[in-house]
């Protein structure tokens, strides 16, 4: 496995393998790698020639009060988790690799994939994920490029932004890893004391509550919402964000839900603020 830093480096060891017409898969990440990540190089390895991974912590995805400074960061441990899962390539740019000096041009979806969910906490994130998501797939000229459906609004968001912008890379959505009991792993989870991460379990159980509702027969949108609310509520330690239920593919928010269906939610335990979500597919009565 190779691992470079700029661009002109990147482009000597991709040039000959684009001549070559290799398949290029790209699986980009903040680093701090888990198994979540890991389930995207498989899948990248499974379909592609190669794998290049990024590991770029994105200072435009963050607001100014988030946690840039405190992400984890562990270059050395994510260049061997990368080499053993298979990855043939590491891209870790340094800033102004990515953004050159004056850099002003900034990439922004303005449909329902950027209205509320994170977004609302989250003022400029998204805009800054569909920048750097161009930057690197214009860097990369991938053949496709691996997501894991754990952020399913970035992924929504960056499958908008690729058709709109007639991007050529295939976008790939990959299911969520969780821990056996049901916790999404996430980078953040690092965050959390041994009683918060336990305490964190209630998002997911909280969400699987929606979907038997939904089994059930129940399919108000602000029903399935409130129904959530309130059993996330119902932990001391978590600190609801929000919860929302939308179409999947487009995250429109019908008042029956139909369809293939998202049920999202956010909440903060201690320092950490968690998502998870899942989809269940309610079928026409
Ligand atoms: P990061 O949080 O490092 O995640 C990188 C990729 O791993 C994302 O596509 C994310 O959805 C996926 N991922 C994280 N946890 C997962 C899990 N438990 N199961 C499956 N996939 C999981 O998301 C980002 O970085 C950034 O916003 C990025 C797209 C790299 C742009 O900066």
């Amino acid at each position: 496995m190779k691992v470079v830093k700029t661009v002109p480096e990147l482009n000597r060891l991709l040039a000959p393998l684009r001549a070559d017409d290799k398949s290029i898969g790209l699986v980009p990440t903040m680093g701090s790698l888990h198994e979540g990540h890991l389930s995207l190089v498989a899948a990248a390895r499974a379909d592609n020639d190669i794998v290049v991974m990024s590991v770029f912590v994105n200072p435009t995805q963050f607001a100014p009060d988030e946690d840039f400074e405190a992400y984890p960061r562990d270059l050395e441990q994510d260049i061997q988790l990368a080499a053993e899962a298979g990855v043939d390539v590491i891209f870790a740019p340094l800033t102004d690799e990515v953004y050159p000096p004056g850099f002003s041009t900034f990439i922004e979806v303005a449909g329902a994939e950027t209205a509320g969910l994170c977004a609302a906490s989250r003022p400029g994130h998204f805009r800054g994920v569909t920048t750097v998501v161009a930057i690197l797939l214009d860097l990369v000229r991938p053949t496709r490029a691996y997501f894991g459906q754990k952020d399913a609004q970035q992924l929504a968001v960056i499958r908008r932004m690729a058709i709109d912008l007639a991007l050529p890379a295939e976008i790939v959505g990959c299911p969520i890893v969780r821990d056996p009991d049901g916790l999404a792993l996430s980078s953040r989870n690092a965050y959390l004391s041994a009683t918060e991460r336990a305490a964190a379990l209630v998002l997911y159980r909280s969400l699987q509550a929606a979907r038997e509702a939904i089994e059930s027969g129940q399919h108000s949108r602000d029903k399935i919402i409130a129904l959530v609310e309130r059993l996330i509520a119902a932990e001391p330690l978590a600190e609801v964000q929000y919860v929302e239920a939308r179409d999947a593919a487009g995250l429109v928010a019908p008042p029956t839900l139909t369809g293939e269906t998202l049920i999202a939610a956010a909440a903060r335990f201690g320092t950490a603020r968690l998502i998870d979500n899942i989809i269940v597919e309610i079928k026409e009565t």
